[in-house]
């Protein structure tokens, strides 16, 4: 038993998804959203015990099961998989040095990827604290930050930092760029909450489309302007409206979310079919989450959720549901 245990060490670690209640894009141009964990997240586990990888000059080794189904990936010689992956075992190398070269890491989970609800923020987030784990260097968050913005950089070109901030802080926050610098703030719930998340196909990359805003905020420059500030001011209320627990008015700032977003171009006639379903079923509110161009919406349920759960899956839409606990001050 003594000799298992020596050759097989395993360490895992659990990241939860996000969802953004409002301020997507506008944050990217210094506007404060406001995002929350969401229960479903990615699962990573790290062994090694296929060791034998290193003489075969293939690892890390990452594999991605579940709904994160690509196949696997490495480097070294025989480089193989997809590029994204690779540049983020490249870095990890970087970072965690050839002591990770032997590691197999197994990625599974509950969270659909490519739909805007934070999975390669949770997928980065989970990986680095896994390796922490498994070498117990004991990483501090201002390194946590660091290499999880480091990871987000190749997955989504320049990034706000608001993914892996609700991620790392797995509670709502506010979140604002100030001169280059993500600053975020706990938001304490004054009543639990129930949301329900639905989502369509992927999404076309958080990258393209934050791409493509920015080209059209150049032909529109003081009107995207406009909407940024009616957003920042939106996610101020919005804010207020959480603290007090009035629900009923946090339903009504994310439906006007969902206008501006819709005004920026970021739905797709099938997010606003799935709001209009919520809202249909008495949702207090929906709206798109995350980049847009396809992916998630997410509707703020006036009960458990049961209804607007039925109501999503008799339109054919896959859904979870995820609770926010009022905050014990
Ligand atoms: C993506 O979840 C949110 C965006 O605002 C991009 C970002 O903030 O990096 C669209």
């Amino acid at each position: 038993v003594n000799n298992i245990e020596a050759r097989t060490r395993s360490a895992f670690c659990y990241a939860p998804g996000k969802a953004i209640l409002v301020g997507e894009h506008a944050v990217v141009y210094g506007a404060s959203a406001i995002a929350i964990p969401i229960e479903n997240g990615v699962r990573v586990a790290i062994t090694d015990t296929e060791s034998h990888l290193k003489k075969q000059g293939i690892g890390p080794l990452m594999r991605g099961v579940g709904t994160f189904l690509f196949g696997e990936a490495y480097i070294g010689e025989r480089s193989f998989g997809p590029a994204p992956i690779k540049a983020m075992l490249n870095y990890l190398v970087e970072i965690f040095s050839k002591d990770i070269e032997d590691l197999v890491i197994i990625v599974d989970g509950s969270l659909p990827p490519g739909r805007g609800l934070g999975f390669s923020a949770a997928l980065s987030v989970a990986v680095i604290k896994a390796i922490d784990r498994y070498l117990e260097l004991g990483i501090d968050n201002e390194s946590l930050y660091k290499h999880a913005n480091a990871l987000e950089t190749i997955f989504h070109g320049r990034p706000s930092g608001i993914d892996h901030a609700a991620v790392i802080n797995n509670r709502p926050i506010g979140f604002r760029r100030d001169k280059d610098q993500g600053i975020h703030w706990p938001i304490h719930i004054g009543c639990d909450m129930t949301m329900v998340v639905a989502w369509a196909g992927p999404h076309d990359g958080t990258k393209n489309a934050v791409q493509m805003l920015k080209q059209r905020k150049e032909r529109h420059h003081d009107l995207y302007e406009n909407i940024f500030k009616g957003l920042d001011n939106l996610s101020k209320a919005m804010e207020k409206c959480l603290i007090e627990g009035s629900l009923v008015e946090v339903g009504e700032l994310m439906n006007i979310a969902h206008g501006y977003l819709s005004a920026m171009m970021v739905s797709t006639p099938e997010l606003d079919r799935l709001c209009s379903i919520a809202r249909g079923r008495g949702a207090l509110g929906a709206k798109l989450t995350g980049a847009g161009g396809g992916g998630a919406m997410i509707a703020l349920s006036e009960d458990q959720g049961s209804k607007l759960m039925q109501a999503f899956q008799d339109a054919g839409y896959p859904c979870m549901v995820t609770t926010i606990k009022k905050t014990i001050s």
